[in-house]
């Protein structure tokens, strides 16, 4: 088994073969904020799909919504973010570095989730007094005490910059799952769904986080990718496990190794929460196992505060009993970027071959960027150029797909390995005679002779889709 990479070979592969760039480079660049390229963005495109058509397509009780980024300033209120949505941060005097005071006490075994600003501040004086305390980055003892930083990012739509008030601030969502309740009574008016039901949404959020150095795994603007399912209370304990379970398998379904993933139950939860698991990947470049999506029983508190706030009755009326009462919720909440992160890092593979070394990305073929490869064996002979483009057009349709006539062979496949496309094709002078074609296999390496009659056929048995 090859070595998984380090943070820097991953970034650096990301910047060099068009996967990912830091946000605004050519003027110094944004911290903990990316784009995607050519690669990147079809290889988050795909995952985005594969969670999509999982969540949405193959399960009949969830819909679809696309809410908007603004929201009523007020929900924020109502949902907490304002008054509690924060980080304990403690800033190095020497280096300037920002730090999350609960990520140090962790390195000493020490939980500081939703802990209280005096209790952070305790346990990082003992270990000052004790000298065990240094900042990360350059090792100095010269640490400020923690204090409360919003993750909130402020925008002034409507109202000109100079004029900002709390009443007129609005804010960019740090969670997409608001638009799902506010717009649950629109949904229940328009669609008239029957609990439970879910409602499903992807999108940017933004938070102001104060680590900036994980790559894409922590980052100020992201996709989330969550589900609200809207129930009765008594049916969370089974909808709960089964949603549990259903999320857990599509891990495996996409490729994820068992041993490389794991639950990690919360103990202190939210007072309105009656349950949370988080499942976490082994991100060897990031010290270890790592939060990817997080499952949880919200209770009703959600539509409760919501209700609360705008006045409007958010309960729903059972069709049969006429009862009526606030729906609970239970979340699957997964952030994109944090998946597109996992799956180059279990896929990245650095293997031996007769020629040397090949670096080659093993994803899903669901989820590789482009799907086939077409090459003309030589570029300068027409014939065979002609016969490969005829191919590459008539896949074109179907596939993402790239033509390549550049260097030779050996090289092309190499480039091929190295941004995961599981099946390339050569049109070489037999092609001109057989009327047919080498398919090679990105992991076997193997080579199979098709006809071109049945190359369609062929591909659609060995990708699956
Ligand atoms: N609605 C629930 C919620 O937002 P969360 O645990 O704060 O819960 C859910 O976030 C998921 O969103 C995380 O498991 C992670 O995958 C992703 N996420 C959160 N903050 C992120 C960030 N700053 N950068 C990238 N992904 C993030």
């Amino acid at each position: 088994m090859s070595k998984k990479p380090e943070m820097s070979e991953l970034v650096a592969f990301c910047k060099s073969r068009g996967f990912a760039y830091q946000s605004s480079e050519i003027y110094g660049g944004m911290s903990a904020i990316y784009d995607y390229g050519h690669y990147g963005t079809l290889l988050k495109n795909n995952i985005r799909d594969a969670w999509w058509k999982n969540m949405v397509q193959e399960h009949a009780e969830v819909l679809a919504l696309d809410s908007a980024i603004f929201m009523a300033p007020l929900a924020w209120k109502a949902s907490g973010h304002l008054d509690n949505f924060d980080d304990p941060q403690v800033d190095c005097k020497t280096c300037k570095a920002r730090l999350r005071a609960d990520h140090l006490l962790e390195e000493f075994g020490i939980s500081a989730d939703k802990q209280p600003l005096d209790f952070i501040n305790q346990e990082l004086d003992k270990l000052k007094k004790e000298n065990k305390l240094k900042c990360p980055v350059c090792g100095g003892c010269d640490l400020t005490p923690a204090k409360r930083f919003s993750l909130m990012v402020k925008s002034n739509i409507g109202a000109p910059t100079d004029e900002l008030t709390d009443e007129n601030v609005v804010y960019l969502r740090p969670e997409t799952c608001g638009g799902i309740y506010l717009n649950y009574k629109n949904i229940i008016d328009s669609l008239h769904p029957k609990l439970p039901f879910g409602v499903a949404q992807v999108g940017k959020a933004f938070r102001n986080e104060i680590i900036a150095r994980q790559f894409i795994f922590r980052t100020r603007e992201f996709e989330q990718m969550e589900m609200q399912y809207f129930l009765r209370p008594e049916q969370m304990v089974e909808k709960f496990a089964a949603w549990k379970a259903d999320r857990w398998q599509w891990y495996l379904n996409f490729g994820i190794q068992a041993e490389k993933i794991r639950w990690y139950k919360h103990e202190k939860l939210a007072h309105y929460a009656s349950d949370a698991y988080d499942i976490e990947y082994d991100f060897q470049f990031l010290g270890g196992f790592k939060e990817i999506e997080g499952i949880h029983a919200r209770g009703d508190w959600d539509l409760s505060q919501h209700g609360k706030f705008s006045g409007c009755d958010l309960s729903y009326t059972d069709p049969y009993t006429n009862e009526k009462f606030i729906p609970h919720i239970m979340e699957t909440s997964v952030g994109l970027g944090r998946l597109f992160l996992m799956f180059l890092d279990q896929a990245y593979t650095k293997e031996s071959v007769n020629d040397g070394e090949r670096l080659v990305l093993k994803l899903d073929p669901r989820l590789s960027p482009i799907k086939v490869a077409v090459f003309p064996l030589l570029r300068n002979k027409p014939e065979l150029v002609a016969l490969a483009q005829d191919v590459a057009k008539r896949l074109r349709p179907h596939y993402q797909l790239e033509f390549d006539d550049h260097g030779n062979i050996g090289k092309r496949y190499r480039r091929q390995d190295e941004i995961g496309t599981p099946l390339t094709i050569t049109v070489d002078f037999d092609s001109l005679t057989n009327q047919d074609v080498t398919v090679r296999e990105r992991d076997s390496m193997q080579q199979t002779r098709v006809s071109l009659a049945k190359l369609e056929e062929y591909l659609h048995e060995k990708l699956g889709l």
